[in-house]
């Protein structure tokens, strides 16, 4: 009876111990989880519209070359590596898609940032069809807007695998004389 008893208690304790450590194993895979292993979005930050490069001429025909440069810098910050497929950068006048640029997917390491760059040219004849061209030409000042999505996976430590979206958006104005540009810049992320 008295070594019944015993090994009821150490039974018992047993079981209690075996509880705690599972609790224990629980609440910090639980923590493990949403410090380190939970898919964070990637976070793009676009940095001011630079123009590259201007032609304006009216005479003898109309010449109009812009190039726009665009950067945008993704911060990665899971640990496990964001990798994006190849896409597509648009710039739009008016609501019309004038010009595209492609950009080549890559992938960014663990908490890692990456500086993706884009060279846009646009040029006279899809901006020529726009019947408020020559309104901006006497303005002095075209209004344009970009927008890059890139979208990739995150994966941490192969275990966890999840797809995430970041997206770029600017408002551009060219200033023709002045060979200036300025620009306006958001972020939108999903996952
Ligand atoms: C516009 O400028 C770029 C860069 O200098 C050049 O490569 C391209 O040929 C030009 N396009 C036109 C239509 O003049
Ligand atoms: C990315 O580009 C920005 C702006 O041009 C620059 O300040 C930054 O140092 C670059 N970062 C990397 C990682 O190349
Ligand atoms: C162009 O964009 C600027 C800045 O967003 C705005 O103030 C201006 O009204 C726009 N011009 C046209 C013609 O849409
Ligand atoms: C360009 O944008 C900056 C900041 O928004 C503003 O202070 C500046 O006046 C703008 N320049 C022109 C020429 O519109």
């Amino acid at each position: 009876m008295d070594s019944g008893n015993k090994s009821r208690r150490g039974l018992k304790i047993c079981c209690a111990c075996t509880a705690v450590i599972i609790a224990i194993l629980i609440v910090t895979s639980v923590i493990l989880y949403f410090t380190m292993l939970k898919p964070k979005q990637p976070i793009t930050i676009a940095h001011p519209v630079t123009l590259q490069r201007i032609e304006f001429g009216l005479f003898p025909a109309l010449r109009l070359n812009i190039t726009l440069g665009l950067v945008v810098t993704i911060k990665n910050r899971n640990y496990g590596s964001f990798a994006y497929k190849d896409t597509t950068t648009y710039i739009s006048y008016r609501g019309g898609l004038v010009a595209e640029a492609p950009i080549t997917g890559d992938k960014i390491q663990s908490r890692g940032k990456l500086n993706v760059t884009t060279s846009v040219e646009i040029i006279a004849d899809r901006l020529i069809i726009n019947p408020n061209f020559w309104m901006d030409v006497n303005a002095g000042s075209f209004n344009f807007s970009s927008s890059t999505t890139l979208k990739g996976r995150v994966n941490a430590f192969n275990i966890l695998k999840t797809d995430a979206t970041a997206q770029s958006m600017c408002d551009i104005t060219v200033y023709i004389k002045a060979g200036f540009a300025n620009s306006t810049c958001y972020s939108k992320l999903k996952m």
